[in-house]
């Protein structure tokens, strides 16, 4: 009959119409760029200060925080940082008077309206290596070099994105790898081609507590350091976590306590239903 395979056709036809348009809807995503543009997706590493029992190791706090005073701090600010929250985390009061006094901040305004020079305190931040982005830009061919403060949260693979970072600049580019003048060859930056050249080498510090300063050992503390940066507050978060897991636990068991108490009545009673013996009709 011609009118079924009218009918015929055009379920097939609507079904193809179906399929195709889930396809455009539901099917593969759109990418700006190719994965080799994304930048090689980081390694994960092992980080002992990410589990949920563990703490920063404030030793390694320590030892990144020099890295970064001595190496990243030349162009990486750290403007979120004051003095203070460096005290009874990575530094003593002392030293941490010590190194705010080594920079000058300013005055509020005198009496004559004049802002003069004073050494800087504890409530104090962490000066930036320069002045303004145009001069940071000037001193780096154009590229900016970003505050670190936040910079672990700021990029996707956070940890083990910037240690692979740091340690991911190869001898030479691969073969067949186009570097843009100025720019240096690294797999995890995303577009390969990137403004800041590798900075750690072996032996490029040398740790107070002894600690063989690899470039690996470096990358890692600096990162830690900068972890803290971005989350100071999470040994206590962590803390507060497992007081609240405590704490619900001993309210779950209190209340499944109470509810068999007040439902032992209820959950024990014996219904009994004893039939009339008087010689009436039979039920059932
Ligand atoms: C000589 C200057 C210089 C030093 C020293 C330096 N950097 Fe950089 N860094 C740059 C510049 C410039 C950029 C911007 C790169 C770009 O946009 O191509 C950058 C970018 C970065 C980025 C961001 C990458 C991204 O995904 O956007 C991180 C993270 C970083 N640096 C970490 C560090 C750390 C950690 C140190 C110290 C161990 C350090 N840098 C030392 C100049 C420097």
């Amino acid at each position: 009959m011609w009118s079924n395979a009218i009918a015929g056709s055009t379920a097939t036809l609507a079904a193809i119409g179906t399929a195709y348009w889930c396809y455009l809807t539901f099917g593969p995503k759109a990418y700006a760029m190719t994965p080799a543009e994304e930048g090689l997706h980081p390694t994960q590493y092992p980080w002992e200060h990410v589990k949920l029992h563990k703490t920063f190791d404030h030793q390694a706090l320590r030892r990144g925080f020099q890295v970064y005073r001595e190496v990243c701090a030349a162009c990486h600010s750290l403007n979120r940082i004051p003095y203070r929250t460096l005290v009874g985390t990575v530094l003593t009061v002392d030293e941490a008077k010590e190194l705010a006094e080594e920079n000058e901040y300013d005055t509020d305004p005198n009496d004559e309206g004049e802002i003069e020079k004073r050494p800087g305190k504890l409530s104090d931040y962490i000066p930036a290596p320069y002045k303004n982005d145009e001069a940071a830009r000037a001193a780096n061919q154009g590229a900016l070099p970003p505050d670190l403060s936040l910079m672990v949260k700021a990029r996707h693979g956070g940890c083990n994105y910037i240690f692979s970072l740091l340690t991911g600049y190869p001898e030479e580019p691969p073969a067949g790898a186009v570097v843009q003048e100025g720019l240096n060859f690294n797999p995890y930056f995303p577009g390969t081609g990137i403004a800041m050249a590798r900075v750690l080498y072996d032996g490029l510090v040398e740790y107070e507590d002894g600690t063989p300063a690899t470039s690996s050992q470096m990358a890692k503390d600096v990162v830690e350091f900068l972890n803290w940066s971005a989350e100071p507050e999470a040994d206590e978060r962590k803390k507060m976590g497992w007081k609240v897991l405590a704490a619900t636990l001993a309210l779950w068991g209190i209340s499944v306590w109470v509810k068999r108490y007040k439902w032992s009545p209820v959950k024990t009673r014996k219904l009994v239903y004893n039939p009339p013996v008087s010689g009436g009709r039979k039920f059932g």
